[in-house]
């Protein structure tokens, strides 16, 4: 026995409004064929399911009991199409994020497998640091920002993704380059290679010193954590940076992480919108990923 999902609705319709021509009407089909469709069902599987009361067609017991199922049948159908409606939405749309410069290293990976598995979206990425992403947030120009936390009073909203430790760095050459663990004052009399003014990095580590009444002495002041490695290789000092920006160096052994007193610095990076910024499906689509992936994407 086999019925098809249109006669479902044709049965459906003339259990509900007790009539074939109200029910050919709300189906678009002619009166004749309505009829013709319940006579079907009825043959097909020797079943009664109306009987005639006057102009009113009366469901009989049996086809009371499976206007339950039709319904859920029907439901269900409507739930499938409107899941179907809202796939098409997303898998089609245009998403602007932009990152933290120290926050590329697994940023990118992340966005890589979102854009891998909705082909269809069209990816807008901005790479850059703290201050010009918060500017950015000010004009509503992203739909997300992944960056260290932002600070109050900017009408954001922000969620916290996984911990993004700051570390005291070194080349293999330098003195102190060893496991022994030192005092912040013992690392403090260096020279330091830093990144510049406006990255959350650089904030972070100021006020995390300050706290301790130290400020570092800077030999150099770098825009990007890859010129910063390449200086503290070239042995120009030592640097502070994300653990997450020098997997790839600690791995090779091309750079050594101190053991420094009140290090490593605990951040956390998060997801960040402007409030009042509409999401559309997509971006919406984006924070769940984020939001449930992203700490797969680091080493810590
Ligand atoms: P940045 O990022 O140091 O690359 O600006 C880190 C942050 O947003 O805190």
């Amino acid at each position: 026995m086999h019925l098809s999902l249109r006669q479902i609705q044709v049965f459906d319709a003339v259990a509900q409004y007790e009539s074939y021509t109200r029910a050919a009407e709300m189906l678009h089909m002619t009166q004749p064929a309505v009829s013709m469709q319940i006579k079907q069902i009825e043959a097909d599987t020797g079943v009664a399911l109306f009987e005639r009361q006057g102009r009113r067609m009366q469901l009989t017991s049996a086809g009371r009991e499976l206007t339950h199922y039709s319904r859920q049948v029907l439901h269900a159908y409507k739930d499938m199409q409107e899941a179907l409606e809202s796939l098409q939405q997303v898998n089609s749309g245009q998403l602007i994020v932009s990152v933290a410069t120290t926050a590329t290293y697994f940023a990118t990976k992340l966005l890589a497998e979102f854009s891998a598995q909705h082909k269809g979206i069209d990816l807008t990425l901005d790479v850059t640091n703290r201050e010009k992403l918060l500017f950015q947030l000010e004009n509503f120009e992203p739909d997300f920002v992944i960056m260290g936390e932002p600070p109050a009073g900017f009408n954001l909203q922000s969620e916290r993704l996984m911990e993004n430790p700051l570390v005291v760095i070194a080349a293999p050459s330098h003195r102190l380059a060893s496991s022994a663990w030192y005092e912040l004052g013992d690392v403090m009399s260096e020279q330091f290679v830093v990144r510049e003014m406006g990255s959350g990095t650089r904030t972070a580590i100021e006020r995390h010193l300050r706290q301790y009444g130290y400020r570092c002495q800077t030999s150099l002041e770098m825009r990007s954590n890859e010129t910063i490695k390449h200086a503290v290789e070239a042995g120009l000092g030592l640097g502070i940076v994300s653990l997450h920006a020098i997997q790839p160096e600690l791995d090779s052994k091309r750079l050594v992480v101190l053991n420094v007193e009140s290090f490593p610095i605990r951040r956390h990076w998060h997801i960040v919108s402007r409030k009042g910024k509409r999401l559309s499906p997509v971006a919406e689509l984006f924070h769940d990923f984020v939001m449930k992936e992203a700490s797969r994407f680091v080493r810590v």
